[in-house]
C-alpha cells in the first residue's frame, strides 16, 4: 500500500509551487545511508578486555591487531578478518596511537565494517566498531542473498512520506520559510530520485532490470547512479532514451596504481561516464543494510564519482535491480537553510587580518607571512619541484630542488580565480607579488547596480585571491599546531618525511563561477587535493565576496580537517549524513566562531556579512543564553532538523556552551596560535601552555593548553581522532571527554559534563526507536553524572 502511495506524493510534490528564492543557489547533493543499529563506541578502558600479555605491549599496532582478532565473534572466525589500514598513526603530542581496521569477509571488503582502536601505554583506551556480526556469507560472494528489494523500497517510501508531510506542514506557513527551497532540494529531491531510480522502473528499458548482467560489469549500476546524481533533468531523459549507447560508450580497465585498500584488490577505472569529469573508480565490496537490531550484507559496487559540483562515494547493489544503498558527497556546502626567484624575506599581504571575521568588523592592514617553521618549513610560496603540479615532466627534477614562486602558489595552498567554474586550475589567474612578494591591492567596490555589479566585484580579484590565500595558509598553520599534521592526513604537496600521503594541498578557487551565495569544500581521502570553492554573494550592492569572510573560509577548511580525522585519513566516508554529517558542519561553525571571539564575551552569527542578514545563515546566533539560542539534543527531533546544516547548528551551539564553561574555569588566551618553535625544534611553554611535566622515567608529558579557549580547541581536535567512523552526538561527546582524560588526567571531566548537560547531552541522553535512516525519538538529560553532583 505504502509503495503505491508514494508516487502520488511525488506527483503532488512536483506540482507544489514554491516561490523561487533567487538569493540562494542550491547545489544538488545526495547524502544518504543507513545508521548501523549495532555500531558501538566504548570509551571506558576498565570495560574493555586488556589481557594481551606483555609481548605486544610495546607495539601499539600489534596490540590493536590482537585486540581486533579477539573481538571477532566465534561464528565468523573462519570468514572475518580485520585488516590494519596504513593510514593509522601515533599522535605526536598525546602519544595515543589511532589504529584503523577494515573488515573483510572471505577476502572481500565490508565497506562500512570499520573498527578504530585507540591505544596508549599498552592500554586500549577506546574503540568504535561497526563490523558485520551476522552469519558468514557462503564462500562465493556472487551468490550472496541480498536484502529483499521490497523491504528497502518500503523503508525509503516511509521515510519520504514522513519528510514530505513535514515539508507540507511547513509550507502551510511557518518559521523556516527561507530554508524551504533548500529543504526540498537537498532533503526531499534526493529521496525522490533514489526512490525513482531504485524502486520504479516504468521508464527504464527492460534490459535495465535484466538479471543477466554479468556481475563483473559495473556499468549498469553506475549508469543508474548517474541518473540519480545528475542535476540536469534533460540528462536523465537523454540517458533513458539512449541507454544502450551510453553503456557502450563506457570503457573500463583494471588499474593496479590505485589498489583498493590493504589487500591490493584491483580497482577498475571507468571512462566516458556521462556527467563526470574524471574516470570513475569502481570496486566490489559488501555493505551492510540494517535489519532490526542487526544488519544484512549486500554486494555492491563502490564508486568514486567526480562530477562538476560533486565528488561522490556511492555504494550501489551489484545485482539488478541496482539500488543506491549509501552515498556520501565529499563536497560540503558552507551553509544552507537560508539562504619563482631568490626570496628576500617574508611575503606581505594587504588583508583583513586574522581575527577580523569580515569587512564590517575592521579595515585591512599589511600582514606578514606567518613564518611558523614547524607548520610550514618552506613558507607559503615554495614547494619541491617534484611536488609541483606545474612542473610538467617530473622525471628530470631532483626531488630536493625547491621552487620559489612570486604568486599565490605554495606547499599548502594554490589560490586563484575560477570565473569559468571549471575543474582545471593550474593555468588560472593569480596575482604576482613580484620579487619582494608584496601582495597589496586596492579594495574599493562601487555601488553599481544591475548587470554590471558582477563586473565590479571581479575588479578586486587580486585582493580577493590574496585574502583567500592568506586565510587558508593561516588555517593550515593553526590546525597543524593542534595536531592536524601530515600523519593525520592534512593538506600539503610535500610532507617533509613526516608521514601521511603527499600531493594534496588545497586548491582554493576565488570567485568561483559555478555558483553564487554559497561555498563548498571537497575532501577526498589523504593523498588527493582538497578543493575549496568560494562564491560571490548577490545579497547586497555592491556584491559581497565570500573570500573576504574568514568565517566562511574557515568553515569550509574545517570540513577538510574533520573528514580526514574522523575514521582515519584514508576514509572520507565517515561524516556523510545524519548526526555525523551534521557535526561535520557544526565543527566548522564552532571553530570559525572560536577564532573570531575575544576575551569580551559576545554572541556570534554565521555568515551575516556575506548573506547580508543580521542573524546570519543559521536559525539562531550562537549564544550561551538558552533564551537566545534554545537548541538542545532534543531539537534534532524537530521538523526542519534533518538537514546536516540544522543538525550542525545544534552541535556547534553545544560546543559553544561547553567552550564557555572551560573559559570560565581557565580564562581566555588572546591568541589561539601556540608559540613558535625554537631553533632546535623545542616548543616554549610561554603563557600558552602549562609548564611541561615529565613522567617518572623523564619522558615529557603532552603539552596542555593553559586557557579555556585553547584547551577546547585541542580537545575538539583530539576527540575527532578518537571517535568512530559515523559518530553520533553521544559518541562525539564521549570522545571529547576521553580526550580530556588523556590530556589532563580528566581534570575537566565535570566541567565538560556541565556544558553538555545544559544542552540535554547529560549521561542519560538517549535516542529510542532509531530508524535505519536516522529517525527516532531523542530524550534530553539535563543532569550531571553522580560523581559531579
Ligand atoms: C628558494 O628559496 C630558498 C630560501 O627560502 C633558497 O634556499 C633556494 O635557493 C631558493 N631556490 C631557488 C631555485 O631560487
Ligand atoms: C591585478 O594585479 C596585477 C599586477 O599584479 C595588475 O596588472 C592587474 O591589472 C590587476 N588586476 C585587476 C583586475 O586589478
Ligand atoms: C574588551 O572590552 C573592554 C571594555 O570595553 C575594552 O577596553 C577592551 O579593549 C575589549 N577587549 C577586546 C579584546 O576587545
Ligand atoms: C538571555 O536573553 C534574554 C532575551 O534576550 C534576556 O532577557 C535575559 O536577560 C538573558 N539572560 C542572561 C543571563 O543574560
Amino acid at each position: 500500500m505504502k509503495l503505491l502511495l508514494v508516487p502520488l506524493l511525488l506527483a503532488g510534490l512536483s506540482a507544489t509551487s514554491v516561490a523561487a528564492h533567487d538569493s540562494v543557489r542550491s547545489r544538488k547533493s545526495l547524502g544518504f545511508g543507513p545508521v548501523h543499529p549495532h555500531a558501538v563506541f566504548h570509551s571506558d578502558p576498565s570495560g574493555i578486555p586488556q589481557n594481551f600479555g606483555s609481548f605486544h605491549a610495546k607495539n601499539p599496532f600489534q596490540l590493536a591487531q590482537s585486540f581486533a582478532d579477539g573481538i571477532i565473534p566465534p561464528h565468523l572466525d573462519d570468514a572475518s578478518t580485520f585488516v590494519l589500514r596504513k593510514d593509522s598513526y601515533t599522535d605526536r603530542n598525546t602519544g595515543v596511537t589511532h589504529v584503523y581496521f577494515r573488515q573483510f569477509l572471505n577476502g572481500l571488503e565490508v565497506a562500512d565494517g570499520d573498527l578504530n582502536v585507540n591505544v596508549k601505554d599498552g592500554i586500549i583506551l577506546s574503540y568504535g566498531n561497526s563490523a558485520y556480526q551476522g552469519d558468514a556469507p557462503d564462500g562465493n560472494p556472487v551468490r550472496t542473498s541480498t536484502h529483499p528489494h521490497s523491504d528497502y523500497c518500503s523503508q525509503l517510501a516511509n521515510e519520504f512520506d514522513a519528510r514530505n508531510t513535514h515539508y507540507k506542514r511547513q509550507l502551510g506557513g511557518q518559521t523556516i520559510i527561507d530554508g524551504l527551497d533548500f529543504y526540498r532540494d537537498t532533503i526531499l529531491r534526493p529521496l525522490e530520485h533514489m526512490f525513482e531510480s531504485s524502486c520504479t522502473f516504468t521508464d527504464l528499458p527492460d534490459r535495465f532490470l535484466s538479471k543477466d548482467h554479468k556481475l563483473e560489469d559495473p556499468r549498469h549500476a553506475l549508469l543508474q547512479f548517474m541518473i540519480a546524481a545528475t542535476p540536469e533533468e534533460h540528462m536523465v531523459q537523454d540517458i533513458l532514451s539512449k541507454y544502450d549507447d551510453y553503456i557502450n560508450e563506457m570503457s573500463s580497465y583494471m588499474d593496479t596504481h590505485f589498489v583498493g585498500g590493504e589487500t591490493h584488490l584491483p580497482v577498475e577505472l571507468i571512462s566516458n561516464v556521462p556527467e563526470t569529469v574524471n574516470p570513475v573508480k569502481a570496486r566490489l565490496a559488501y555493505i551492510q543494510v540494517p535489519d532490526g537490531d542487526s544488519t544484512h550484507l549486500d554486494l555492491v559496487w563502490k564508486f568514486e564519482v567526480e562530477m562538476k559540483d560533486n565528488w561522490y562515494e556511492a555504494a550501489v547493489s551489484a545485482h539488478a535491480p541496482h539500488k543506491i544503498i549509501s552515498v556520501v558527497d565529499w563536497a560540503s556546502d558552507a551553509y544552507a537553510p537560508i539562504p619563482r626567484k631568490e626570496r628576500p624575506g617574508l611575503a606581505t599581504y594587504n588583508v583583513f587580518k586574522w581575527g577580523i571575521n569580515d569587512p564590517s568588523e575592521g579595515d585591512r592592514s599589511i600582514e606578514a607571512e606567518y613564518n611558523d617553521k614547524l607548520a610550514s618549513p618552506l613558507g607559503w610560496h615554495s614547494l619541491p619541484v617534484a611536488n609541483d603540479p606545474y612542473s610538467g615532466d617530473k622525471s628530470f627534477a631532483y626531488s630536493s630542488s625547491i621552487r620559489n614562486t612570486t604568486v599565490t602558489w605554495g606547499n599548502n595552498v594554490f589560490a586563484h580565480e575560477n570565473w569559468d567554474g571549471r575543474n582545471s586550475y593550474i593555468g588560472n589567474y593569480r596575482p604576482d607579488g613580484g620579487e619582494s612578494l608584496e601582495f597589496d591591492y586596492v579594495y574599493d567596490p562601487k555601488l553599481i547596480p544591475g548587470e554590471d555589479a558582477l563586473e565590479e566585484a571581479r575588479k578586486y580579484i587580486n585582493t580577493t585571491i590574496t585574502q583567500l590565500f592568506y586565510t587558508t595558509n593561516m588555517v593550515h598553520d593553526l590546525y597543524y599546531r593542534y595536531g592536524f599534521d601530515e600523519a593525520s592526513g592534512n593538506f600539503q604537496q610535500h610532507n617533509f618525511g613526516r608521514g601521511g600521503e603527499e600531493n594534496d594541498g588545497v586548491i582554493a578557487n576565488a570567485q568561483d563561477g559555478s555558483g553564487f551565495n554559497n561555498a563548498n569544500f571537497m575532501t577526498p581521502p589523504d593523498g588527493q587535493n582538497g578543493r575549496c570553492r568560494m562564491y560571490i554573494w548577490k545579497t547586497a550592492t555592491p556584491y559581497r565576496d565570500g573570500d573576504l569572510e574568514a568565517g566562511i573560509v574557515i568553515h569550509e577548511l574545517t570540513h577538510g580537517m574533520s573528514t580526514r580525522l574522523t575514521g582515519g585519513p584514508a576514509n572520507s566516508g565517515c561524516l556523510g549524513w545524519g548526526e555525523s554529517g551534521g557535526m561535520g558542519e557544526g565543527w566548522g561553525d564552532f571553530l570559525a566562531t572560536t577564532i573570531r571571539s575575544t576575551s569580551n564575551y559576545s554572541d556570534y552569527s554565521m555568515g551575516a556579512w556575506a548573506a547580508n542578514r543580521e542573524n546570519g545563515i543559521r536559525n539562531y546566533v550562537y549564544s550561551t543564553n538558552i533564551t537566545v539560542n534554545p537548541s538542545t539534543y532534543k531539537t534534532l527531533d524537530k521538523p526542519g532538523y534533518w538537514g546536516v546544516h540544522a543538525i550542525g547548528e545544534v552541535w556547534a551551539e553545544v560546543l559553544w556552551v561547553v567552550s564557555n564553561k572551560l573559559i570560565e574555569k581557565h580564562g581566555f588566551s588572546d591568541t589561539l596560535f601556540p608559540p613558535l618553535a625554537e631553533e632546535d625544534g623545542t616548543i616554549p611553554a610561554g603563557d600558552f601552555y602549562r609548564p611541561r611535566e615529565h613522567e617518572a622515567d623523564g619522558s615529557p608529558k603532552p603539552l596542555i593548553p593553559k586557557h579555556g579557549n585553547t584547551l577546547i580547541f585541542q580537545l575538539v581536535v583530539n576527540g575527532m581522532k578518537l571517535q568512530p567512523c559515523r559518530p553520533s552526538f553521544l559518541e562525539a561527546r564521549d570522545a571529547i571527554i576521553q580526550a580530556d582524560e588523556i590530556l589532563t588526567g580528566g581534570e575537566n571531566r565535570c566541567t565538560l559534563w556541565e556544558g553538555f548537560s545544559v544542552r540535554g547531552l547529560g549521561p542519560d541522553a538517549r535516542v529510542d526507536g532509531r530508524t535505519p535512516w536516522g529517525g527516532g525519538i531523542r530524550t534530553d538529560d539535563f543532569e550531571l553524572p553522580e560523581a559531579c553532583q
